[in-house]
């Protein structure tokens, strides 16, 4: 092998194959070379910008691209001779961003070279496990062999264990994947993701999943303030805006809805403004002859919050 085990990679994936290798063949030595050959900040600014909240896994997800790029180093000088072993575990209450970090993180571990593609294969349990007796282990290679050099992200992954099924085919694929994120581990990273207090079951029930995961991340809960800024965000990138008052019933909207049952963050603040979308369009629907202005067409008024059932009046 001429190149070093992990040889930086010449630029971001949006560079055509065909470009020159942009490295020269001498390893890097300081980390600049390292960030400056693969673009990893970018992503981590991203993170920073395009993601509310979430400060302590952002930081945890710094100091991992940290360790990686010090490695990367290690490696480099011959002091680090073992792929460092990457598997995680996200876990969080529903809509606290575990998939959409987790795409970030294949990005980073792309631009890092640790994974070959980049790209993410999410499943849960129903893509792993078969019904009949011989079908798991197809169903989850078949899965493993989409994944390599990827990520797999596994959501809801308690569910593979089903102890009250005394041989429940779950425990097969959590066998195969045993064995994979063991022996290659160089080339698929597996991230286990669910809601934090089932997924501390499983990993007690399966001390040998647990024992392989490097890194555990815990995504908590929005406040009030960050999901309305998500709310921000998420209309600023359809092209909508709260008009006046409208933010305010929104915070309103927020506090009701936070102590409702299936709350579920940041998916929820997505939904009820669809829904306010929707409730916009009606409205502006029954205006049949006036010219509907860019103001128009782009603002939520109060009335299309405050309309929903959350406030106790009649209405989707
Ligand atoms: N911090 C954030 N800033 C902006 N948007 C966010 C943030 N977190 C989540 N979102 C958005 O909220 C939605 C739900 O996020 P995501 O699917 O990542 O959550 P999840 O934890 O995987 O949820 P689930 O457990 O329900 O699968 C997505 O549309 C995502 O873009
Ligand atoms: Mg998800």
């Amino acid at each position: 092998m001429t190149q070093p085990l992990y040889a930086i990679p010449g630029a971001p994936a949006a560079t055509p194959a065909a470009a020159p290798p942009a490295v020269a063949a001498a390893p890097a030595r300081t980390v600049a070379e390292v960030l400056q050959a693969s673009q990893v900040e970018a992503v981590l600014d991203e993170l920073e910008r395009d993601l509310v909240g979430l400060a302590p896994v952002k930081q945890r997800i710094r100091d991992i691209a940290a360790l990686l790029v010090i490695d990367k180093l290690r490696l480099n000088l011959g002091l680090a001779s073992q792929m460092p072993s990457l598997h995680m575990s996200f876990t969080g209450n529903p809509g606290t961003g575990k998939t959409t970090v987790a795409l970030r993180m294949a990005e980073i571990l792309h631009r890092l070279a640790y994974v070959r593609k980049g790209h993410l294969v999410a499943v849960t349990r129903d893509d792993l496990v078969g019904q009949y007796i011989g079908h798991t282990a197809p169903k989850t290679r078949e899965v493993l062999k989409k994944a390599m050099g990827g990520v797999l992200f596994i959501d809801e992954a308690y569910y593979l264990y089903r102890p009250e099924n005394e041989r429940d085919y779950g425990q097969e694929a959590i066998e195969i994947l045993l064995q994979v994120m063991e022996n290659q581990r160089d080339d698929l990273v597996v991230i286990f993701a669910g809601y934090g207090d089932r997924m501390e079951t499983f990993f007690r029930s399966n001390p040998g999943l647990s024992s392989r995961i490097a890194h555990h991340l815990d995504f908590p809960d929005y406040s009030r303030d960050e999901l309305l800024k998500i709310g921000d965000s998420m209309l600023a990138g359809m092209n909508y805006r709260f008009g006046d008052d409208a933010r305010a019933a929104f915070a309103e909207y927020l506090a009701l809805r936070i102590a409702q049952p299936h709350f579920a963050n940041a998916r929820s603040v997505r939904n009820a403004l669809d829904r306010m979308r929707l409730r916009q369009a009606s409205r502006l629907f029954a205006e049949r002859e006036r010219e509907l202005t860019r103001d128009d067409l782009t603002t939520l008024l109060p009335a299309d919050i405050r309309a929903s059932r959350v406030f106790g009046t009649p209405s989707a």
